[in-house]
């Protein structure tokens, strides 16, 4: 019989599911597989207050129909939030989401700056509600370097707001795996592209646009740094796949949108890599035990049955191109049990 591994209550920790037509095609491809996700806020305009993310939740739902999946739902930062306001939608929300301003799609409405001073009583405020803060630490430095410019900062954060949970998003560098460890309060997500390519996959040969996205893939030396930690489920770190969707069309052109679509096939391929490394045991904690207890979050039941099996990748899913379209992976979904 061909291997199995049961993957219960499967979490995607930092998911994009869009609106409209897009979010009706994305929102069932990872409800069917994952049992919950934290929902990025950064709609076109962002989810900054109370009926925008009951609406949108309430949108997410019903483009799920019938699936058990739970949207855990975050608020794009502004730091004129006050406590009165974070206390009023503190039930609905799982989180909120920083972007430093333009540094990505959809953050024009971000943080300007970073002055941390400014920030401060909406942050203190998460801090006494125990709301977990998501950040794309990114500066606007060289390309490849916005990721370690922004450490300081995750740092800075991290011991002016000790009880703040601190959410450092796709890492991407091993710099950021050791400031990890020096933070007692610093969580972090790590993608399946991240942990599959490097710069060369993206940018080495022919220019390949679906593997293009913020943070960019870095050197090898990074990707084993996320290996590391990932394969062994370190205890602070979470799946979460950024799964970006972008119409064929914006990305194979001369101004390519960032993000990588993953979500339909990234479990799949996950099993694929921990079993290439003898890691298939920590699967279980790095895509939602870990996540769990971080977050501190009892999702709804599901059990996933990955076989090893080969499958094709999907040339595409609508018009949205999913990563590795068209190559195959050795994992397969083979049954889905909702108790
Ligand atoms: C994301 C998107 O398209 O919304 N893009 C990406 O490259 N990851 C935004 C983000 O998470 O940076
Ligand atoms: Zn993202």
């Amino acid at each position: 019989m061909a291997k199995e591994i049961i993957i219960d209550k499967p979490l995607d920790m930092h998911l994009h599911l869009r609106d409209t037509q897009m979010l009706n095609l994305v929102a069932p491809l990872s409800a069917k597989y994952f049992s919950g996700a934290i929902i990025m806020p950064n709609l076109i305009p962002p989810v900054t207050d109370k009926d925008m993310l009951i609406a949108y939740r309430e949108r997410i739902k019903k483009a799920i129909g019938d699936e058990i999946f739970k949207p855990y739902m975050t608020l794009f930062f502004k730091s004129d939030y006050d406590y009165k306001f974070l206390e009023s939608i503190k039930d609905e929300l799982s989180a909120i989401k920083l972007y430093p301003a333009g540094i990505t799609t959809n953050s024009e409405g971000g943080v300007e700056g970073f002055d941390i001073e400014k920030l401060k009583p909406t942050l203190e405020a998460m801090s006494e509600l125990n709301i977990p803060l998501c950040i794309h630490g990114e500066s606007n430095g060289f390309v490849m370097d916005r990721e370690a410019e922004f450490i300081p900062i995750y740092e800075k954060l991290a011991s002016s707001f000790p009880k703040l949970k601190i959410i450092m998003e796709h890492i991407t560098t091993a710099k950021s795996v050791e400031a990890l460890e020096r933070y007692e309060n610093l969580y972090a997500t790590i993608t399946l592209h991240h942990l599959l390519i490097t710069l060369d996959d993206v940018a080495g040969g022919m220019l390949k646009p679906h593997l293009f996205c913020k943070p960019i893939a870095k050197r090898p030396e990074d990707r084993k740094a996320l290996l590391k930690v990932a394969l062994s489920a370190h205890p602070k770190v979470m799946f979460g796949s950024d799964s970006a969707p972008h119409p064929k069309h914006t990305k194979e052109a001369p101004g390519c949108a960032a993000g990588v679509f993953t979500a339909p096939i990234a479990l799949p391929l996950l099993a694929e890599l921990f079993e290439e490394h003898n890691a298939l045991d920590k699967l279980q904690d790095f895509i939602s035990t870990n996540a769990q207890k971080i977050y501190n979050i009892t999702p709804p039941s599901k059990l996933v049955i990955l076989q090893k099996k080969q499958m094709d990748i999907p040339l595409s899913y609508g018009d949205i191109v999913p990563m590795m379209a068209g190559e195959k992976c050795s994992w397969r979904i083979k049954e889905i049990k909702v108790k």
